[in-house]
């Protein structure tokens, strides 16, 4: 398998579950349009959400996906420490097998067991897995199919081996595989303190879907138990060409290396964190330009911005003086379009995007780096809240980027005064606008806004969704409820309608909630900046 590329694995992985009789499904956006509480789909189960807990059926029980992924916010988040470890990243593709009420532990464990022995060729005696404490049965199957004596098989008593989705959401018991690299790398099993190294790595998880978590204090059980399999591709991939850093795989080599090329940079163990970050980086902001989400300073494009404005600063470290992303980005293109068309689709809005962005930001940053490193040769431990709210307001630093600056100096910001600037300054804008001669009636929207946040548009790429009821309004007021016939407004968290704007009408619809239908007659935008959608409805 050493000669296999990234893309050769994600199709066998895919083929061997076709055919052990599941069905391919393409990898859903990135963007949930069926999970209002999720930024980002962070996991291939994310689409069968629904499924797994009965609300949904499909014409099949069994699905295979290489699910985009990204876990920069919420639950899941590995932003900070790409770039510092050989397998972090925002990005990701994760291989999964799904059984929605057919196979369970059983046929799940041997399912993963064959492949991973037979197909991959791992040697089994680098293996290694873990159970959730309690679940002798998932122990009992291991034992029985891999033939592990029972020091193999390691009871987790810890979240580590129970997954859940998010806050709320389907999830259960799990059991993980975990690969021995060698005793040349640091790193201890499962459950020991050195659990972190990077000798004993976790490269598959199988889910045994039991619970849906419905609120913070109850769980009930799924209408049947159910699979979910995550499998990085980007570590299997590493695993199987015989290293164990993400970057070192074919894949990654191709845009490390048209990063030294637009750089003229050559990369070395000085500079091996920028390199990764910004490959990692290149590769997330692409694909949610993709779906059209846009660097703003709110909600998801504002976790855009963060990624990319933290890749940005890493290609001015190496010395880049003019945008370099938009150049990369095109290496990134042929690797990886075969299997999402959405790249070469969508490819003069990323390339533009990431110039433009890039290009705003280098005129920041080099002002910004000097008041920082100015400040850094006056501190013992940490950076004023001030200084580094300056560099967020002045010289859009997300506080993160400043963070990631001081990382490597063991330096730290003080957080807590710049929330309370931060809050401050938001409380101001609100002021200005007030005194701003719009009419007074419309200040509702403010209130609301600082409630509730910005609704998030889905409607460049579906025209459907989820989302969460926010608030209710009639006559300007806020209410608790509408009565049949009653007409209102509605504001959701995101949404597939577009608000009136730029000479373009506002969408009508219907909005679906159990037995209701509400008549949607028209959306509006609220407030210029952050937006609350809305809908006048009347229920049917
Ligand atoms: N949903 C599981 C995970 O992300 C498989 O690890």
């Amino acid at each position: 398998m050493a000669d296999k590329s990234l893309n050769e694995i994600r199709t066998k992985f895919l083929k061997y579950f076709e055919k052990n009789d599941h069905k391919i499904v393409e990898s859903s956006n990135l963007v949930p349009n069926n999970d209002p509480t999720l930024m980002f789909a962070n996991s291939g189960m994310v689409q069968f959400k629904n499924v797994f807990t009965g609300l949904e059926k499909r014409d099949y029980q069994r699905a295979t996906t290489s699910q985009k992924c990204v876990r920069a916010g919420g639950k899941h988040n590995d932003l900070e420490n790409v770039g510092y470890t050989p397998r972090h990243h925002t990005f990701f593709e994760m291989l999964g097998n799904f059984s929605f009420g057919d196979y369970f532990k059983e046929r799940g464990i041997e399912l993963a067991w064959n492949l991973i022995t037979k197909d991959f060729g791992l040697d089994k005696n680098r293996l290694y897995v873990t159970v959730f404490h309690e679940d002798d049965e998932a122990f009992n199957f291991w034992r029985k199919i891999a033939g592990f004596n029972d020091d193999r098989i390691i009871r987790i008593a810890t979240s580590d081996n129970f997954w859940s989705m998010g806050e709320t959401g389907p999830c259960g018991p799990c059991s993980e595989i975990f690969y021995d690299h060698g005793d040349h790398l640091k790193g201890g099993l499962p459950g020991t303190k050195e659990q972190d190294g990077d000798r004993f790595i976790e490269i598959w998880n199988l889910v045994f879907m039991q619970y849906e978590q419905v609120s913070k204090d109850k769980r009930i059980d799924l209408p049947k138990p159910s699979v979910d399999t995550g499998m990085g591709l980007e570590r299997i991939a590493a695993l199987l060409q015989g290293t164990h850093d993400n970057y070192q795989t074919d894949h990654f080599k191709k845009l490390i290396s048209s990063i030294s090329e637009v750089t003229k940079v050559k990369q070395e163990d000085k500079n091996i964190s920028s390199f990764r970050v910004i490959a990692d980086h290149l590769r997330a902001s692409s694909f949610l330009l993709a779906e059209g989400v846009l660097p703003s300073n709110e909600g998801r494009g504002y976790v855009l911005r963060r990624i990319m404005r933290r890749g940005m600063r890493h290609s001015h470290l190496l010395g880049s003086k003019e945008p370099i992303f938009y150049k990369i980005f095109d290496s990134l293109k042929s690797e990886m379009s075969g299997n999402y068309p959405e790249l070469e689709r969508s490819q003069s809005l990323i390339k533009e995007t990431l110039r433009m962005e890039e290009e705003k930001f280098l005129v920041l940053l080099d002002r910004g780096i000097k008041i920082l490193n100015d400040e850094i040769s006056k501190i013992d431990k940490v950076l004023p809240g001030d200084v580094a709210f300056k560099l967020y307001d002045t010289y859009g630093f997300p506080l993160d980027l400043t963070e990631d600056i001081l990382k490597n100096k063991s330096l730290k910001v003080d957080n807590k005064k710049f929330d309370e600037l931060m809050k401050k300054s938001k409380e101001l804008a609100k002021k200005n606008w007030k005194g701003s001669g719009d009419s007074s009636e419309e200040a509702i929207w403010f209130s609301i806004k600082d409630k509730t946040g910005p609704t998030e548009f889905l409607g460049y790429e579906s025209n459907q969704s989820e989302s969460i009821v926010l608030n209710l309004i009639k006559d300007n007021k806020e209410i608790k409820s509408l009565s049949n016939g009653e007409k209102g407004m509605i504001i959701t968290n995101q949404t597939p309608f577009y608000g009136e704007s730029g000479g373009q009408l506002g969408d009508k619809g219907k909005i679906v909630s159990g037995n209701s239908v509400f008549e949607v007659e028209d959306t509006q935008k609220k407030t210029w900046r952050l937006i609350c959608s809305l809908w006048i409805f009347e229920n049917w």
